[in-house]
């Protein structure tokens, strides 16, 4: 079964737009055979409840302790105390805006896991450069050293990310084959996606997609999953 990820990131801008957004999506995807995760701002889990199995909530980041005094940080367990089952970690833009590293990221991860929430790591190179498969491995083995169970990945090269340029479905299958080899879990797809070209990443062995601006419209989304299965 195909994952397909929505990350709202921060839009949109009223509790009552973000619940008349999910409740479309909710009513265009059910029935379809697929997981669906909708990750919105953190002040919108308590108000969106998802109603069909096959779609649930995630959140777009967490803080690795458990509480105490850390200043405008949620936890893993605020978070799935009001219903995520999924967390989006290491996204593209906290490495660029928070200066994100790659132990803070594992740290992250281990204690989503500790929760039984499903981590999406994501990895990629942070420029357009001609072959970053060795960049990748090693931000992947760090990721993974020690770990005991493997979390789902997300293939996102930030230069396709919000730049309305997906990665070329032939080169995503390069990168994906090569991570392939050494990670042996779910791998999605993630930088500016739309209806025409996701099933491209699906022929191409990815087991999902992460999709960001297209997720607030409930037709655009709602079409790249049907556009897959
Ligand atoms: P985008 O974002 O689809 O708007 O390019 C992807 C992402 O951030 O996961």
């Amino acid at each position: 079964m195909i994952l397909v990820v929505g990350n709202w990131k921060m839009n949109p801008n009223s509790p009552n737009k973000a619940k008349e957004i999910f409740e479309k999506i909710e009513s265009k995807v059910k029935n379809l055979k697929s997981e669906i995760v909708i990750c919105p701002p953190f002040l919108y889990l308590p108000i969106l409840k998802p109603k069909i199995k096959n779609l649930k909530l995630g959140a777009q980041n967490i803080f690795w302790e458990e509480k105490g005094a850390f200043t405008g940080e949620i936890s893993a367990k605020m978070i799935k105390s009001f219903g995520a089952k999924y967390v989006i970690l290491g996204h593209v833009e906290r490495k660029k805006y928070f200066s994100e590293k790659i132990w803070m990221i594992k740290k992250k991860m281990e204690t989503a896991q500790k929760e039984n929430l499903k981590p999406i790591i994501c990895i990629g190179e942070m420029k357009k450069i001609k072959d970053p498969k060795k960049i990748l491995k090693k931000e992947a083995i760090a990721l993974i050293e020690k770990t005991k169970k493997l979390p789902i990945f997300a293939y996102e090269p930030c230069w396709a990310v919000g730049s309305k340029r997906p990665c070329p479905p032939k080169r995503a299958k390069e990168i994906l084959d090569f991570l392939k080899k050494f990670l042996k879990t779910k791998i999605l797809y993630g930088g500016s996606v739309n209806p025409k070209i996701a099933k491209d990443y699906i022929k191409a062995g990815f087991d999902g997609l992460l999709v960001g601006s297209l997720s607030l419209n409930p037709d655009q989304f709602s079409k790249i999953i049907k556009s897959c299965l």
